[in-house]
């Protein structure tokens, strides 16, 4: 069959790398790519951006299988337009990924069907913001309504600075028309957890969890990025946890989208923090989480077309999906300035020799080949992953790796997983 990936990210990589495993997979596309994507795949122009331009795309490829990488399409409708051309699409209609899309919407959702999630406020203006913040204790979550790239949250340490934030962001300054509304939230303390499920809209099938590292810094320090690494073992959840998550959380979500006429398919990644009170959903993704797809595809065993192709077609088991126990780490090396201003066209050293080392994967998330080399394309540059039976063995296996690649600036957080080690 012929497979189009949609996006250009270490995401992408991992999903191309895996669907590349496939017996059942004839030609692999992705689109636009990326210069570690073009050699699982072929890579094709397209602006992710615009929905005539995806569709272009779809004429010219004729996929019997889409997978869409980032939140955009999707809330752009890709998947309703695809299905529309009877060409079979992976992931949410544009009316289902409202949970990711619109923060308001997934809030009230949750409170209309009794999933755990922080006490909240939805403001339009300042004036109600002031007026919500009479049942909130500093610090406060500010949250832009929109998609704003990671930008539209912040944890505000006094209500002066939330009236400010969120003047901030409904003058459209921060985040554009993003920012148009505004929700507060009680700010949560704990481990956050990225809890990954497949639905095909009914039923719901859980993939191995995986923990982000959000901040720059060693220890959680400093500011937020896409995320610096991440690490899935197999117990991060124990079975027990995993089934409470499964039928309090998910499936009430999936229960919900289709008993108010927006069916849910795809993956439905649950932000997580898990508070003294218990589990709390901080957001949603209608979308594989990135770098968390690093380290669980590095655990997946069966064939990834099995399990999309079961959720498109409203057939999803849990027999679909067998995990290896063994543990798995990405490390993102990221580009010098990175997640502030950065400079691009670094050449990239040590990639084959890092990448040939025992249970080593090295995914690209920002590069690019020009004559045979490897440069940066992008801030998070490449996603160094590894697998063992062992945890603290893949860590030391994808340090030894990062150790080998060299680029001008490159810089990762030393401390990958290294809490799990802790516990
Ligand atoms: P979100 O996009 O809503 O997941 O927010 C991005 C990040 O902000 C989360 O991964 C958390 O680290 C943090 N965050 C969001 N909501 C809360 C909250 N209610 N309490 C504490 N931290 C939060
Ligand atoms: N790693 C966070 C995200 O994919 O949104």
């Amino acid at each position: 069959m012929k497979v189009l990936v949609l996006g250009n990210g270490g995401r992408e990589h991992a999903l191309v790398w895996k669907l590349r495993q496939s017996s059942r997979v004839s030609k692999l596309y992705c689109a636009p790519g990326n210069g570690g994507i073009a050699e699982n795949a072929e890579c094709l122009a397209v602006d992710l951006k615009n929905l005539d331009s995806i569709m272009a795309l779809g004429r010219q490829v004729r996929p019997d299988l889409t997978l869409v990488g980032p939140e955009l399409p999707l809330t752009l409708g890709v998947v309703d337009e695809f299905t529309r051309c009877g060409w079979p699409a992976f992931g949410p209609t544009k009316a289902a990924a409202q949970l990711e899309w619109s923060k308001s919407f997934a809030k009230e959702f949750l409170q209309r069907h009794r999933i755990p999630t922080a006490p909240y406020a939805i403001c339009d203006s300042v004036e109600e913001v002031r007026a919500a913040l009479a049942h909130f204790h500093a610090p406060v979550v500010v949250k832009a309504d929109g998609l704003a790239a990671g930008k539209g949250v912040v944890i505000a340490a006094s209500k002066e600075e939330v009236a400010s934030v969120a003047a901030e962001m409904f003058s459209g300054k921060m985040v554009g028309e993003a920012g148009a509304r505004v929700v507060l939230e009680e700010c949560l303390t704990g481990d956050e957890l990225s809890f990954l499920v497949l639905s095909d809209g009914e039923r719901v099938v859980p993939l191995v969890a995986a923990q982000d590292h959000k901040r720059i810094g060693d220890g959680d320090t400093g500011s937020n990025t896409g995320g610096m690494g991440a690490y899935s073992t197999a117990d991060i959840v124990d079975d027990k946890m995993r089934d409470w998550l499964v039928s309090h959380i998910a499936t009430p979500v999936v229960a919900g989208m289709k008993a108010e006429g927006t069916e849910y398919k795809g993956v439905l990644y649950c932000g997580l923090m898990m508070t003294a009170r218990g589990p709390m959903v901080l957001e949603f993704n209608c979308r594989f989480g990135d770098p968390e797809t690093q380290p669980i595809l590095m655990r997946l065993e069966s064939d990834l077309v099995d399990g999309l192709e079961a959720s498109i077609e409203g057939r999803l088991s849990e027999g679909d999906f067998k995990w290896s126990r063994d543990a798995s780490v990405c490390v993102v090396m990221a580009s010098g300035g990175y997640p502030g201003t950065f400079e691009v066209g670094k050449k990239i050293a040590g990639l084959e020799e890092a990448d040939g080392t025992e249970g080593v994967k090295v995914f690209h998330a920002g590069t690019t080949k020009r004559d045979g080399s490897f440069y940066t394309a992008g801030g998070r540059v490449l996603g160094v992953s590894a697998r063992a039976a062992e945890l603290e063995t893949a860590i030391e296996r994808a340090y030894a790796a990062c150790e080998k690649i060299r680029f001008d600036g490159a810089h990762y957080r030393k401390d990958i997983a290294a809490r799990a080690l802790k516990k």
